[in-house]
């Protein structure tokens, strides 16, 4: 599939959904769908970085999951941290600078180390950001930057007249980093789950039946293309 490079998205988020509906066609416990969801990730990762795409965002654990049985969120945690151990080397051999969105201060305390040494060896890379939203919620984001903001405006630092767009922007999880350009939903569900509310008013949505396991690098080729065709008009004509 031909990408033209010129018009490649800065960033593309994705909301990586269908494991355990994966898992339950084959009649296997919903844990396997996940084991096979993170090997979709180090492809997806792993092509990303080729292409390249400068940022790569990919929600991982919402806010809401916390709400799932107990068994299976010691099933996702114990994923991640084998995610963390064993990818550390391989992001700083492709040069992918690694960090996380959301509430880092509700996950185990080795979970919450392992993220921040991630983060600091992996501070210079060049090649492309990951970004994984852990325990995100985008209302969540948006509430904490408004509190974020009260308390430097009481402190004196900044004047409500100051308050625009960029500087609101520049108080939640994702101040440094540009909108998503494409946001890529997999498994039929047509809907944000609270991922990115804020970031997203003028991103390219593209939807896929594909359950997230089955996701193949050929298919983000083709959502990547589909992107390409799009006319972005901002508001203009
Ligand atoms: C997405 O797959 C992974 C996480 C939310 C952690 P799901 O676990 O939501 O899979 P379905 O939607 O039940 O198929
Ligand atoms: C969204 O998927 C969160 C992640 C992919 C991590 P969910 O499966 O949790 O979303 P809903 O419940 O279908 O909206
Ligand atoms: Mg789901």
């Amino acid at each position: 599939m031909e990408l033209d490079p010129e018009r490649l998205p800065r960033h593309v988020a994705i909301i990586m959904d269908g494991n355990g509906r994966w898992a339950r066609r084959r009649g296997l416990p919903r844990f396997f769908g996940h084991r096979e969801g993170v090997k979709t990730a180090k492809r997806i990762i792993t092509k990303a970085c080729e292409i390249p795409i400068p940022v790569l965002t990919l929600y991982a654990f919402s806010r809401e999951n916390w709400q799932r049985p107990r068994e299976e969120i010691a099933v996702l945690m114990d994923l991640l941290r084998d995610y963390l151990r064993s990818e550390l080397p391989v992001m700083l051999e492709k040069g992918i600078r690694f960090r996380i969105i959301g509430e880092r201060e509700r996950f185990p305390q080795d979970i919450q180390e392992m993220i921040a040494r991630c983060e600091e060896e992996t501070a210079s890379g060049h090649r492309m950001t990951l970004v994984l939203a852990l325990s995100y919620g985008s209302r969540a984001e948006i509430v904490r930057a408004a509190r974020l903001l009260a308390q430097a405006v009481r402190e004196g630092r900044i004047s409500p007249e100051e308050i625009d767009e960029t500087l609101f922007s520049g108080f939640l999880y994702t101040a440094d980093l540009p909108d998503p350009d494409l946001l890529i939903r997999t498994s039929g569900e047509k809907r944000l789950s609270n991922f990115l509310l804020y970031q997203c008013a003028y991103t390219e949505f593209y939807f896929t039946p594909v359950l997230w396991p089955d996701f193949t690098e050929e298919e983000f080729l083709k959502a990547l293309a589909d992107y390409q065709r799009r006319e972005r008009r901002f508001g203009r004509i």
